[in-house]
């Protein structure tokens, strides 16, 4: 009876970084890309929900790292909520729980690593049985980016032409290649403008037209050197590709300027490093942290080099994790 469904599950997913970004809707409403986008995800930075499809519930309930969540963010997992509900042809209210094992607003998105966890735990519990692909389409439509937490390691979104199925798919598994990510925290604080926002303001830059015309060239270069395991390659497009989008940013109306002055300073040092031999380079998603994706190998001096940078307060280190899963609790 669909009034009188129950059902738990519990999951987990790691966040992602972008090596080519999403940036900018297609068609806002169901978050399709402007641009398809590569990813990697992050080991150890993770979400973990659990969904209580509950008869005896009079709303839905979100408790996020242990504490009751009102407004925006209750908001976005009732809607999303609500299209689980629909595709079940179930009208129970749930109880999610869900935790980060990461600081909010670190500069990693913690919306995709919780959307894709939501997907697959709000699915399950409601007594659907959904496919990896079906799971990122899900995910997608909590947080774009989600999408890309359900597959494991260096993972593809593609688009084309504003394909309501949009989803992304594994390009290679976390073993392919160990980069590690290290993340360079500048500020914890709370973003001026989130990244539904920004999305919103991409056409109003006039370079975006430009960036998304130019996104298949940056993807083949970047899904090659993944493949290939090219470092030099990747470096080179994956810092032209945050450089084209903080431009976008930048130019957009009203424009946004996520970096600080220690942004900067990473920036610069990392390319004088890799200059010199080093193998590093940078990523910066909509906040002022840097990621530095370096060969693990390199990971130990990468990391002893930025602590020294003034202005980095912390650092977090990621290598390539795998795909959303289920936990049996
Ligand atoms: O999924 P959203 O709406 O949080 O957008 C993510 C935007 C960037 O992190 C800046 C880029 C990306 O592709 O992850």
């Amino acid at each position: 009876m669909p009034g009188r469904h129950q059902g738990t599950a519990t999951s987990t997913a790691c966040a992602n970084i972008a090596f080519i970004k999403y940036w900018g809707n297609c068609n806002p409403d169901s978050r399709i890309p402007a641009n398809g986008s590569i990813s990697m995800n992050l080991d150890g930075l993770f979400t973990r929900t659990t969904v209580t499809f509950d008869p005896d519930l009079m709303a839905d309930q979100l408790i996020l790292n242990d504490k009751p969540s009102s407004g925006p963010a209750l908001a976005r997992v009732v809607a999303f909520l609500e299209s689980v509900r629909n595709l079940a042809g179930i009208q129970v209210f749930a109880k999610v729980e869900s935790q980060n094992n990461f600081p909010m607003g670190a500069g990693i998105a913690s919306s995709a690593s919780a959307f894709a966890a939501l997907s697959l735990a709000a699915s399950r519990a409601a007594g659907l049985a959904l496919s990896e692909r079906q799971l990122s389409q899900l995910a997608r439509t909590g947080s774009g980016s989600a999408c890309r937490s359900v597959p494991g390691g260096f993972v593809e979104w593609k688009v084309d032409a504003c394909d309501t199925n949009s989803a992304a798919e594994s390009l290679a598994p976390a073993g392919h290649w160990d980069l590690v990510d290290c993340v360079a925290i500048i500020s914890t604080a709370h973003k001026p403008t989130g990244s539904t926002q920004g999305h919103a303001l991409a056409y109003s830059s006039p370079l975006q037209i430009s960036r998304v015309n130019d996104a298949p060239r940056r993807l083949e270069i970047c899904r090659t050197a993944i493949l290939e395991k090219d470092f030099e390659a990747l470096a080179e497009i994956m810092e032209l590709d945050s450089n084209i989008m903080h431009a976008v940013i930048m130019t957009s109306r009203p424009p946004i300027l996520y970096w600080l002055p220690a942004t900067l300073a990473v920036m610069q040092a990392v390319t004088a490093w890799r200059k010199h031999g080093l193998p590093a380079c940078y990523t910066i998603d909509a906040g002022p942290n840097v990621h530095v994706i370096t060969p693990a190998q390199s990971a130990e001096q990468v990391a002893q080099q930025l602590r020294q940078i003034p202005g980095v307060s912390d650092l977090l280190l990621a290598h390539p994790g795998g795909p959303a899963r289920y936990l049996e609790i």
